[in-house]
């Protein structure tokens, strides 16, 4: 080969190689696009989807990204973010519901209370005197008058569960067997109930005294004569638990969200009140009442702080 025909042949390949690049490279930037947007461009575009619903006011938002990429993390945090949100407002919400029952209440219990008191002062009078059917009637009537009374006096201290006197240590063991026998004198076919464990919380042993027991005549109710309630007390450094569970027929799912609400009862008799009120009491002392899954019949947990919380801090 000529020394002129090497040149161009140099010239060839050179020029080959640079239109090689140029065409290659769109090429190759156009597959870095399509990769970045397929890896960052996706999940971006979710996270910001996300965070437009949430700011649109949907808390129930959540962003499905599984991984263990950066955005993935990311897309978790932002979940948990999500998730302590809806908690933050479903509290604001029923405090503030809580808050205006409240008030309605304290109205309310005031114009009541008077004519109730004496409708009762009369009846207990009276009733002693008189026998047969009216003596039967008049038994009636004040029991009605007496769920009245209950019904305006759970309403007042739902809009008030904090505690009035200061904080004191609470025998939890010592209390449940109290309330098991409060419970038995309000109701003559109780369960067998039984109590074990050991534990104290700080707080108001008055207070704790109404959660439990409304914790245990439910169970009680439930379980029926027949059925069994067992109290189970225990704790660790920081927090206190007293578990009730009884052998009734459990609380089906669909209504399981619904038992802590104000006013919400499956009983002819019952007013709906004892689960929102126990609830109300135990965070006032920065502790709650919860649903716990049972296997089988129904199981609530109190859990109570052994250290100061809630309304004293
Ligand atoms: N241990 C339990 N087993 C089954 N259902 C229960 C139990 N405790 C509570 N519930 C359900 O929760 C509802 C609300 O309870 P509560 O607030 O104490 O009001 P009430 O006892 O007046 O109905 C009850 O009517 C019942 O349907
Ligand atoms: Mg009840």
């Amino acid at each position: 080969m000529t020394q002129s025909a090497a040149v161009e042949d140099r010239w060839r390949r050179t020029l080959q190689l640079a239109l090689g690049f140029a065409m290659g490279l769109p090429l190759f930037a156009l597959a870095i696009g399509v990769y970045l947007s397929r890896a960052i461009g996706g999940p971006l575009a979710l996270l910001g989807e996300g965070a437009a619903r949430i700011g649109a006011g949907d808390l129930r938002t959540r962003i499905d990204l599984q991984g263990q990429d950066e955005l993935s993390v990311l897309a978790a945090r932002f979940n948990a973010m999500a998730a302590a949100l809806e908690q933050h407002q479903e509290r604001l919400v029923r405090s503030e519901k809580l808050a205006s029952l409240g008030r309605v209440a304290a109205g309310v219990a005031h114009e009541i209370n008077n004519p109730l008191q004496v409708i009762l002062g009369y009846l207990s009078l009276h009733r002693g005197r008189v026998e047969g059917e009216l003596g039967q009637h008049l038994a009636r009537v004040e029991g009605e008058a007496v769920r009245c009374r209950d019904i305006v006096e759970a309403m007042l201290q739902l809009s008030r569960p904090s505690p009035t006197t200061p904080p004191e240590p609470v025998d939890l063991r010592q209390l449940s067997q109290e309330v098991v026998e409060a419970v038995r004198a309000v109701m003559p076919e109780a369960p067998e109930v039984r109590v074990a464990g050991a534990g104290d919380a700080l707080g108001s042993a008055a207070r704790y005294r109404q959660v439990l027991f409304n914790l245990v005549k439910n169970a009680a109710e439930a379980a029926g004569p027949a059925g069994r309630v067992d109290v189970a007390v225990e704790c660790d450094r920081e927090v206190a638990r007293v578990v009730v569970s009884d052998t009734g027929p459990g609380i089906p799912p669909d209504l399981r969200a619904r038992v802590f609400e104000p006013f919400f009862t499956t009983k002819s008799t019952g007013t709906g009140l004892g689960l929102a009120l126990a609830r109300a009491i135990a965070q006032a002392h920065g502790g709650d009442v919860e649903l716990e899954d049972a296997g089988a019949g129904t199981r609530f947990c109190l859990r109570a702080p052994r250290g100061l919380g809630g309304v004293w801090t």
